[in-house]
């Protein structure tokens, strides 16, 4: 099968989050198991990172697309063939500038709309016109992918691509056999901009109401408005999130984000796949940032990580207290406010905790005043990291005993799976991919202790406190079923195989019911 992603972050080029993990790594299991697979997005040069792009050659392809009332726009296509897949980048002045791949540190930027539409409109054409791949076994070098390809559009910022698949081309006999998928990474983002942008899309007249929203009372803006994610949910063959425990909520008033009429009408051709691992990154017996090595066989290395985290971070070499540790974006949706509001708590519990935090979403800069307050205030028991590092993220993944995810919704977390691998025992509220994931640590009927991890619910500093209360006990007073858990952990495939073969079988199912297919 020719399978094409389309995403605004690809690692280790792009990323913020785990869109840009999954981007990097599901193609590449896909590829393994023989499928020619291409990746497009967004050539970023922010000044900072363009290095990274040095490997991704032009391809010469210049190209010129026509954008409705945002006119003619000439992009142009970088290439890198890395494990089998083929990278492309869509290059353009609009993706040159400082700051992450959506803003900088005045906001978002303004032109988002746009910028996407163009990275959707590009990576239409890119399997007609790159003359790349043929990596597929009898095929000459060069083969373009051509018309009957697979795509799979990430989250809104792809979403227009079944639309332009349906809207401009199959109307035009292309793309007839192509089929499309759209991946949900995260419901709460959803491209949303005032009906009057609609002209800006190069999308026919009669494609406005797939795209028309109009916000439920709980929001801010009010008034006619185009929605892209709507669109892709609307347009596409089939819909895939990020688990099914997501699946589920999204299809609710609580976890719809206005959308769950929507994704209710489209249940048929709704499915959870969990994401799986980059399991060459994060393995514990290579790990390359880490002060040493371990397996669930021989946990000594574990200890090392430890101790070497303790030092690093500046607190008391010791063993025996409890190393909690929290990574994420410092975003409303990971409850850094619960996380900050349960460190004296966790302090008077003799727990030494650490928290690396990135980009503050809100741009007031609030949790990080309080990240610096609570580094005043608790020296020998909080440190504050903000930025994003990813060799300490996996110090932090190896060193720490416990990781705290009081997410308010997680579509699937790839932290805990990390941990989980590491022999890290994640205590996560329960919900998506958390709740999914995370085996509850409980007494089965013949009294044995079993699971990966806590869950608890709701995410609130008292709950949560419970539910430490209950592993410090296990971990200060029964050793022995402790490391049981950090097994059961380590021992849970996490690989790519699985939701690899799920994804075959949703794209098997987008070729098989031409009824369910809406255009
Ligand atoms: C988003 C979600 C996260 C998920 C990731 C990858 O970042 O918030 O839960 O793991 O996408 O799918």
């Amino acid at each position: 099968m020719d399978i094409v992603f389309v995403s605004a972050e690809v690692a280790p080029w792009s990323k913020t989050g785990g869109l840009g993990d999954v981007v990097g790594s599901l193609p590449i299991a896909l590829a393994a198991r023989g499928h020619r697979v291409m990746v497009v997005a967004p050539r970023y040069l922010n000044g900072k990172s363009d290095d990274l792009y040095e490997s991704a050659k032009d391809l010469h392809s210049p190209l010129t697309l026509d954008l409705g009332a945002c006119g003619e726009q000439t992009v142009s296509f970088y290439h890198v063939h890395k494990l089998h897949v083929d990278f492309v980048f869509v290059d353009h002045p609009c993706y040159h500038r400082a700051g992450n791949p959506y803003g900088d540190e005045h906001g978002v930027f303004g032109d988002n709309q746009f910028r996407y539409a163009l990275l959707s409109l590009a990576a239409c054409e890119a399997p007609l016109t790159l003359n790349i791949g043929g990596y597929r076994s009898g095929e000459p070098p060069g083969f373009p992918y051509g018309d009957r390809c697979m795509f799979v559009a990430n989250d809104w910022h792809a979403g227009l691509v079944p639309a332009y698949l349906a809207g401009r081309y199959r109307r035009n006999g292309v793309y007839k056999d192509a089929r499309s998928v759209f991946a949900i990474h995260n419901l709460s983002h959803q491209g949303v901009e005032p009906a009057s942008t609609y002209g800006n899309l190069g999308l026919p007249d009669d494609w406005y109401d797939p795209l028309s929203w109009r916000y439920p009372d709980w929001a801010s803006i009010n008034g006619p408005a185009v929605n892209i994610l709507k669109g892709g949910v609307v347009a596409s063959d089939r819909v895939v999130t990020v688990s099914q425990g997501y699946a589920w909520e999204i299809t609710t008033a609580e976890g719809g984000w206005g959308l769950d009429g929507v994704l209710k009408e489209r249940q048929h051709v709704l499915n959870g796949i969990t994401n799986g691992i980059d399991m060459v990154e994060w393995d514990p017996s290579t790990d390359e940032f880490t002060a040493a090595h371990y397996n669930a066989d021989d946990l000594s290395g574990k200890a090392e990580c430890k101790a070497a985290l303790q030092r690093e971070l500046g607190f008391d070499v010791d063993p025996k207290k409890p190393l909690v540790g929290w990574i994420g974006r410092l975003d409303h949706q990971k409850g850094p406010d619960i996380t900050l509001d349960s460190v004296p708590e966790m302090a008077a519990r003799g727990c030494q905790f650490v928290m690396l935090g990135s980009g503050d979403a809100n741009g007031d800069a609030k949790y990080e005043a309080q990240m610096r307050e609570h580094e005043e205030h608790f020296k020998a028991n909080y440190r504050g990291w903000v930025g994003f590092s990813i060799p300490v993220a996996h110090r932090i993944i190896a060193g720490c005993d416990v990781l705290l995810m009081p997410s308010r919704f997680e579509p699937c977390g790839l932290n805990q799976l990390f941990a989980m691998r590491y022999g890290t025992v994640p205590v996560a509220h329960a919900t998506g991919g958390l709740r999914d994931t995370i085996q509850n640590f409980k007494e089965d009927a013949q009294g044995k202790e079993r699971g990966t991890g806590w869950t608890f619910n709701p995410p609130d500093v008292p709950t949560m406190m419970r539910t430490m209360d209950h592993v410090l006990h296990v971990y200060h007073d029964k050793p022995q079923v402790w490391r049981e858990v950090m097994r059961n952990g380590m021992g849970k495939d996490l690989s790519w195989n699985k939701a690899a073969k799920e994804y075959e079988q949703i794209f098997k199912w987008s070729r098989l019911d031409p009824a369910v297919r809406p255009w």
